[in-house]
């Protein structure tokens, strides 16, 4: 059984709005042929086509540009432009996108002396001899044959940056396109994964790649139960064709098992299983307040060193603690509570309580708490003395 998908046999599919788009955009391309180069708008660097299960894969959009601060010189300087060869060898440069046939060959050219290329993580893994990159004296060529739909994804040329042998990317002039490797039987790009787990996060947008092998596709969202499409405003969740879904700002009823359906001509398909686990994320790292039950102990006396946050509510502080005793292998007793705070709307209380028992010599010296959130952490210190009371407590 091949997992999730769904076959339907009738069903005649309108040239959706996404199609007539993509026949103006390609037409553009044309006419653009012979003119300036433009430099396409960045984009994100694809994922992994083998999703990682049971991972959270939302760490936001992984940043290909480092950008580095160099000066161009004047050789980095001369126009890069990035070219497809077809057949006959025609040339024509690329715009944003590209679509190549599944099990057609990909070749593109980028002017420079050298360039590098960045390819699909897929295929940066095991590309089985498929791919194959060229530097010639003026350009740098790179060739995919016996392509699939897998193959769909970002493809970059980076000029290179030289001052003698020591060569460097150049962020800046990076040329990009995006290729579509249209599979008459595979509408997604294939995931060994049934499912792919995503953190939902208050302040962070979270995207669903559900990546389509063709820009003709026409791609609705679903959640499993209650089983229904879900609404694409554009606003609150957006659809591109090359990044996939995008819910702008999650909030908890977003969370749940979710996959998206493309349809094209008489074929219809689901997209691997999106998790969404809603995690409340909160606005800023915790600011914890310390305090000991008295900054000087008598020997033999307990003490009890409390640690507060106070902050929005069901976010989860982790609390770290560095002692004097540790030094000696004393144990550590803490008690951890939470408390709302009352009459403040969606405010709580965290603290973490660090008890020490007849205090020793040893237990004089610096108490740091450390509290952590998914924000960030912050650690504050206090000291505490140990004196000698004139009473001995035990003979
Ligand atoms: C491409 O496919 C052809 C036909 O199946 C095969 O003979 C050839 O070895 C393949 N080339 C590569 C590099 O995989």
């Amino acid at each position: 059984m091949s997992l999730g998908k769904v076959f339907v046999a009738k069903g005649t599919l309108v040239l959706s709005t996404l199609l007539i788009c993509a026949v103006i955009l390609e037409l553009a391309h044309c006419q653009k042929d012979g003119q300036e180069q433009r430099t396409p708008s960045p984009g994100r660097k694809p994922k992994a086509n083998k999703a990682k299960a049971g991972k959270a894969t939302n760490k936001g959009p992984r940043a290909v540009t480092a950008k580095p601060k160099v000066k161009a010189t004047a050789a980095a300087q001369a126009q890069s432009v990035l070219t497809q060869v077809l057949n006959r060898g025609k040339f024509k440069k690329v715009g944003a996108t590209l679509s190549v046939q599944a099990g057609d060959t990909l070749e593109l050219r980028c002017r420079g002396r050298p360039v590098q290329w960045g390819v699909p993580t897929y295929l940066e893994e095991d590309d089985e001899g498929r791919l194959s990159i060229i530097q010639h004296e003026r350009y740098g060529s790179l060739t995919l044959v016996n392509s699939t739909g897998a193959d769909t994804g970002e493809y970059t040329c980076y000029p290179m940056y030289c001052e003698d042998t020591d060569c460097r990317k150049d962020y800046d002039k990076a040329l990009k396109v995006f290729v579509f490797f249209p599979d008459p039987q595979e509408l997604f790009v294939p995931s060994s994964d049934y499912y792919e787990a995503i953190q939902l996060r208050t302040n962070w947008p979270t995207v669903l790649p559900c990546q389509v092998t063709s820009p003709e596709a026409k791609v609705t969202l679903h959640r499993e139960f209650p089983p229904l499409e879900v609404a694409v405003d554009g606003s609150e969740i957006s659809f591109s064709v090359t990044k996939g879904f995008t819910i702008h700002r999650p909030r908890p009823h977003h969370a749940g098992a979710l996959y998206c359906v493309a349809s094209l001509g008489n074929l219809r398909q689901s997209s691997t299983k999106y998790m969404l686990i809603y995690v409340n994320y909160p606005m800023a790292p915790p600011a914890p307040v310390i305090q000991a039950s008295s900054s000087s102990v008598a020997l033999g006396e307990n003490l009890r060193v409390t640690c507060v946050v106070m902050g929005e509510q069901n976010v989860v502080v982790d609390f770290a603690w560095e002692y004097p005793g540790q030094q000696i292998g004393r144990p550590l007793y803490t008690q951890e509570s939470t408390s709302q705070v009352a009459g403040g709307a969606a405010r709580q209380q965290v603290q973490s309580v660090l008890l020490v028992d007849e205090m020793r010599e040893v237990d004089q010296g610096l108490y740091t708490c450390t509290a952590e959130n998914l924000q960030g952490a912050k650690s504050v210190s206090t000291t505490v003395k140990v004196v000698t009371k004139a009473k001995p407590k035990k003979p």
